[in-house]
């Protein structure tokens, strides 16, 4: 019997522990990954406290995944044993719906997230759907690439969804995980780039990164001092912000872009909508298509997550971390199971 060595919570806010299970026999889509590093995503810190109401334990968390192909369903198609894949938030979809059909896998209304319901990358294995087993560019950095299957595809899609230019000028709301991903590829777009950010110690890296401008992200007169010169904003903290001054930063016609999941309600006058005919929108990861070609295009322009490592055995170490907001600025997993 094949067995999986995981680290699982078996409840809200409780450490995670080693956990070892069946998983039974490999599905005939399936893949099946040896995880060689794993990302740690400020999701993956919100399902372990259930914050969302829709975690399911015992909990492995992990969904940036790299690791090699190890075994192959019967019916599995465009990966083979040895490949070096990743796996994001999504483990499969159903592949017949009209979102499926449409190139819109990570909308289905019955897709398998990689860690509610089914275990994560915090393992020494992890399966999932052939479709959703991305390959890895050779020329990509497999040590670092993994935050870019859920940060990076994250922070990168709404570039393309909402067909920003590169003329545009972008500022990027909370310089974590996902925010520091999205000033390189802003950056790389093309892009006048602002990060806001509540850090002042962050303001030389976030330049370094890519930002021409550093603003505060609590302050409203520092907020205010970039009234109307944004044409995209893309907010990836997770607190309340000044939403309204925040919003007053876009030209207009300009766009702010919610990626970051803020658990409050964010108030908004219709006015400051309607008199500039501005917008509100956001959006989950991608799908494999556009994860494929983030992954190109960090490969391109060099574009590769500031980490932080720890050895797999040190998860809970690592989850304090980032929630004490000390990641700089993503923390990935390098597995070390005996
Ligand atoms: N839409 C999606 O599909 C998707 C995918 C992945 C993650 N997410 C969500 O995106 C959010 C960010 O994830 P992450 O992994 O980037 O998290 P993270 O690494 O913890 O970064 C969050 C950033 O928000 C800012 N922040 C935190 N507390 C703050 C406070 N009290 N006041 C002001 N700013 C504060 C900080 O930036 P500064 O230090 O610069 O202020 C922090 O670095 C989470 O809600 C996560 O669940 C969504
Ligand atoms: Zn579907
Ligand atoms: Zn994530």
């Amino acid at each position: 019997m094949a067995s999986f060595h995981s680290w699982a919570a078996h409840g809200p806010k409780q450490k995670l522990v080693p956990y070892e299970f069946d998983p039974g026999p490999i599905g005939v889509e399936e893949v099946e990954v040896a995880v060689e590093h794993c990302g740690l995503c400020h999701s993956d810190l919100s399902l372990l406290n259930n914050d969302w109401g829709r975690s399911q334990y015992p909990l492995v968390p992990g969904h940036e995944v790299i690791g090699r192909v190890v075994a192959v369903g019967e019916q599995a198609k465009g990966v083979k044993i040895g490949d070096h894949v990743g796996i994001g938030w999504t483990a499969g979809s159903c592949m017949h719906c009209a979102l499926c059909l449409s190139g819109n896998q990570h909308l289905c209304r019955s897709a398998q997230r990689t860690i509610i319901g089914h275990a994560g990358g915090f393992a020494d294995r992890v399966r999932a759907h052939w479709a959703w087993t991305i390959p890895l560019p050779s020329t990509l950095d497999a040590t670092t690439a993994g935050p870019l299957l859920c940060g990076g595809i994250t922070v990168f899609n709404p570039f393309v969804l909402h067909s920003v230019s590169p003329t545009a000028r972008v500022g990027v709301v909370g310089i974590g995980g996902l925010g520091h991903l999205a000033l390189k590829f802003a950056n790389a777009w093309g892009c006048e780039v602002t990060a806001f950010t509540s850090s002042e110690s962050k303001s030389d890296e976030a330049k370094a990164m890519g930002a021409h401008y550093v603003a505060s992200s609590r302050d409203v007169n520092s907020i205010q001092a970039q009234a109307l010169s944004l044409d995209f904003l893309l907010v990836t903290a997770n607190v309340p912000l000044e939403w309204g001054a925040l919003l007053g930063t876009l030209k207009p016609k300009g766009q702010m872009h919610f990626v970051g999941v803020v658990l409050e309600q964010i108030p908004v006058q219709a006015r400051d909508l309607i008199s500039g005919e501005r917008k509100l929108s956001g959006s989950p990861t991608g799908s494999p298509v556009a994860i494929a070609r983030m992954l190109d295009f960090a490969a391109r322009h060099h574009i590769a997550p500031t980490v932080e490592r720890f050895p797999m055995s040190q998860v809970n170490e690592a989850v304090a971390h980032l929630d004490g907001g000390k990641a700089r600025y993503r923390i990935i997993l390098d597995v070390d199971f005996k």
